[in-house]
């Protein structure tokens, strides 16, 4: 097992077809509570089931599930891991369409799903349960054929909007998870796009938005959610604000990722290394 996963990380192209028919190329990480998770569609704990054009199965589209295995991703994303909730549409699937169709070299895409409703920023801490399983996915996701984990998709924050104390250590809480993450997955400048809270029901809300906005780590994008229509319960986003705000998301990867024009004896070209394209963004 452990020399066909080293055989499929050599780079020659027979290990790179090998690598496309095992798994995915392009792995996202999915992590927060239930706007990540996605709850579009769903109404009194029953989801109507409604699937958007932007959210349809796609064979070059996989998930991790429940059990590790990679499969043709469909909704809902997140159905066997917050499994004590209803899970509805959220915005992975529409990232990955749109993340595919404007850069089609990003190949198979895999959704990693690790959010869970409810949760404060507290529960994923490192050392902690929802740290651990996130980073056990995304072990599990990268030697499951190969591929190269690109961003984690954060949306998170309604949890930590009730108390003055939680609301103020957020900044801080925040940019040490994304810094742990990056250091667990030996990855020190993994893109973050998160997502900044529009409202909630807390009363701290503007310090929770406040503390996302304000992040600066090098790679980190935040969109914001405000203007995005809800359902009628008032707490989560819409169908048709989840396939708005993956498609937000997306724009946000890509223009971390976009690649640079590099001088090469042939002329110009593109650079195709996703590493030495931050590199040359981060040294500019
Ligand atoms: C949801 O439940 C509320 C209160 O019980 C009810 O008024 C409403 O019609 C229900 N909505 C749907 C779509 O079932
Ligand atoms: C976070 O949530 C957990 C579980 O609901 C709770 O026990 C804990 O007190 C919360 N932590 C903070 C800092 O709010
Ligand atoms: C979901 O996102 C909306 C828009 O940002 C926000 O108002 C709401 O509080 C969020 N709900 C939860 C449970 O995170």
């Amino acid at each position: 097992m452990f020399l066909l996963i080293f055989s499929l990380l050599l780079a020659s192209p027979a290990a790179a077809a090998a690598d496309n028919a095992a798994g995915p190329k392009s792995i996202f990480l999915l992590a927060g509570q239930s706007n990540m998770s996605g709850r579009g569609g769903v109404v009194n704990d029953t989801w109507d089931g409604v699937v958007p054009p932007q959210c349809r199965p796609d064979p070059m589209i996989l998930r991790l599930n429940a059990a590790l295995t990679w499969e043709e991703a469909r909704e809902a994303l997140h159905r066997d891991i917050d499994a004590e909730k209803t899970c509805g549409v959220g915005p992975g699937m529409p990232f990955a369409h749109l993340a595919r169709r404007r850069d089609p070299g990003i190949g198979v895409i895999g959704l990693v799903p690790c959010a869970i409703g409810g949760t404060n920023i507290s529960e994923w801490r490192r050392g902690g349960r929802l740290y651990g399983q996130l980073m056990a996915r995304a072990q599990a996701a990268v030697l499951g054929g190969g591929g190269l984990i690109r961003a984690v998709l954060w949306y998170q924050g309604e949890s930590d909007t009730t108390s003055h104390e939680d609301a103020r250590l957020y900044k801080r809480r925040l940019e040490r998870l994304f810094n742990d993450i990056r250091s667990d997955l030996l990855s020190p400048v993994l893109p973050v796009i998160q997502v900044a809270l529009a409202s909630g029901s807390g009363p701290y809300v503007d310090v929770i938005r406040k503390a996302q906005l304000e992040l600066e780590i090098p790679n980190l994008r935040c969109v914001d959610a405000k203007g995005l229509d809800l359902e009628p319960d008032g707490l989560h986003l819409s169908t048709r604000a989840q396939v708005r705000l993956g498609h937000m998301l997306a724009d946000a990867f890509l223009g971390i990722t976009a690649p640079l024009p590099v001088q090469s004896s042939s002329g110009h070209r593109r650079c195709n290394n996703f590493f030495l394209d931050l590199f040359l963004r981060w040294i500019r």
